[in-house]
């Protein structure tokens, strides 16, 4: 289709909405439309999606519908009715995203049963492959991979310089090391090398696309932005076919997708190229920028870092491994289970920095049971939203909820999980990997790399902040997504610890 005939549908699109403008019915929640017809309150929502939805829940109450871009989206803010939402089956679907806005951010055609056969229950099949029994093998390919990225990039001495102090940018240190060891974990490596050449380009490429990844999902036509088309086409192009089969140590999951994909004439191989990039999104997208947020914490607060590190000693003294900073170290999945520490200051973080929306579509018009007394109406195509940074950042369940505190999610030395709202306790309080069906299935091996990567760097190097510094804050511009980045990079000074 031509841009201009495009641009002339996107005009009757608009034009069609602002005649058919909404009126709030009985039993419907407050409407809020905002004054630009369409738009609506887009703008004000992308620029502070936490602020607004705030700001709205103090005028309007728990439950309102708000209209952003076209969509009538309504907001579930109180905690304690999640169980209702998430729970809800027929008349609610889950499946908006992968369905539709992927395909058109990742370039892949729709999967429809049609063309597709069976196709989107095989790779929804495929994503247990990230759990269960083959975590373990994801994890210790993982432990190797991150262990060949650092030695080969920050582990070797260097006498006299400095005391052997190194400074770097934080975000763009944890984004390359996350980056490739991810990449060489979920897709192989060159039979004979162990890194993929051209491993740096790939990366900038990715962050490139990844800045325009908001306006993508919110469907903005990828000619209208920039270079954005020709990198996408270089991100899809690593991934043809013909590249991947020269690579070994593909993990299962990738290797059983790679396969399903050829059982389809109707894939040609850009499309498959491009299903494989979709995974390198989800795979990096969010946990670089969670590493970002972990490592952070820690260094800028150095007695929780030294109970943490002394956390990870202790697990290796255990299993017999008298550490030293020479030598290559291994954390099997057993033993990144045993470190409570570490693990309350990866959900404190996450906590802090994850900004995604939990959204259910309304299959038809019907009643929305929030509680025991109470239902609201929902209308066939509005989006139901739950979005967990509000509970994460609400003081009654968190108190002083914009400080990092490591320990937050420990009691008596065990794992924390009782949290209250309104004298209730909440069956949800943690949302970062979403909820429900629809439930991220890499989490439990997004959260053993992250562990992985921070075991590794507090046990090899003292780690100081450089001074002068302001501290580091969100940019909101992927505010809905996922975990946000930071709004700039921060400066650090690390060398080898002597032991
Ligand atoms: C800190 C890191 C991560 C965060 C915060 C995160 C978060 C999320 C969220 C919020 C969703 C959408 C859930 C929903 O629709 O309700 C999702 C989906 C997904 N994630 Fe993650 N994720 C992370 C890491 C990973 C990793 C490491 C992988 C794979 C190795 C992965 C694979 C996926 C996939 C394949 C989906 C789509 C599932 C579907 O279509 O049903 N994620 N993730």
């Amino acid at each position: 289709m031509s841009p201009l005939l495009l641009l002339l549908l996107g005009l009757l699109s608009v034009l069609l909405c602002v005649l058919r403008r909404r009126n709030r019915r009985d039993g419907e929640p407050p409407l809020i439309k905002g004054w630009i017809p369409y738009i609506g309150k887009a703008l004000e929502f992308r620029k502070d999606a936490h602020q607004f939805l705030e700001e709205h829940k103090k005028k309007y109450g728990d439950v309102f519908t708000v209209q952003i871009a076209g969509k009538y989206m309504t907001f579930i803010m109180d905690p304690l009715m999640y169980p209702n939402i998430i729970k809800q089956g027929r008349q609610l679907d889950f499946h908006e995203f992968s369905n539709t806005v992927a395909p058109f951010t990742f370039g892949y055609p729709i999967i429809t049963s049609s063309e597709f056969p069976g196709l989107k229950e095989a790779i929804n099949r495929s994503f247990q492959l990230l759990q269960g029994e083959n975590l373990t093998a994801l994890t210790e390919s993982m432990m190797g991979n991150l262990m060949v990225v650092f030695r080969q990039d920050h582990l070797g001495t260097r006498p006299g310089e400095n005391e052997g102090w190194r400074s770097g940018s934080m975000f763009n240190f944890c984004y390359s090391v996350m980056f490739e060891a991810t990449f060489l974990t979920m897709y192989g490596r060159p039979q004979s090398a162990h890194r993929h050449s051209g491993m740096g380009m790939l990366k900038e490429d990715f962050l490139r696309f990844d800045t325009m990844f908001p306006l993508l999902i919110a469907q903005i036509p990828i000619w209208l932005l920039g270079q954005t088309i020709t990198i996408r086409q270089r991100l899809i192009e690593f991934f043809l076919p013909h590249q991947m089969s020269y690579w070994s140590h593909t993990s299962q999951f990738i290797r059983t997708r790679a396969e399903l994909f050829e059982q389809y004439d109707t894939l040609r191989d850009g499309d498959k190229a491009a299903h494989h990039f979709a995974i390198l999104w989800a795979s990096v997208g969010n946990t670089a920028p969670a590493t970002f947020w972990a490592m952070y914490h820690l260094v800028s607060h150095p007695e929780a870092l030294e109970v943490v590190r002394q956390e990870i000693q202790n697990v290796l003294i255990l299993g017999g491994d008298n550490f030293r900073s020479d030598t290559d170290v291994t954390f099997s999945r057993d033993q990144l289970d045993k470190l409570p520490y570490l693990e309350s200051a990866i959900n404190e973080s996450l906590r802090l920095s994850s900004a995604s929306t939990n959204i259910r579509v309304a299959q038809e018009d019907f009643s929305l049971r929030l509680h025991a007394e109470g239902s609201v109406a929902v209308r066939k195509g509005d989006i139901i939203a739950l979005y967990p940074q509000s509970m994460h950042l609400d003081p009654e369940i968190y108190e002083e909820p914009q400080t990092f505190r490591f320990d937050r999610f420990m009691q008596d030395g065990k794992e924390k999980t009782d949290f209250y709202k309104g004298g209730q306790r909440l069956r949800y309080y943690l949302m970062p990997f979403g909820s429900g069906s629809t439930m991220c299935p890499g989490r439990y091996f997004a959260i053993n790399e992250i562990k992985q990567f921070l075991c590794l760097l507090l046990l090899y190097f003292d780690l100081e902040l450089e001074e002068g510094q302001t501290r580091a804050t969100v940019d909101n511009s992927r505010a809905g997504l996922g975990v946000l980045l930071p709004a700039t990079d921060i400066r650090f000074r690390y060398r080898l610890r002597n032991v």
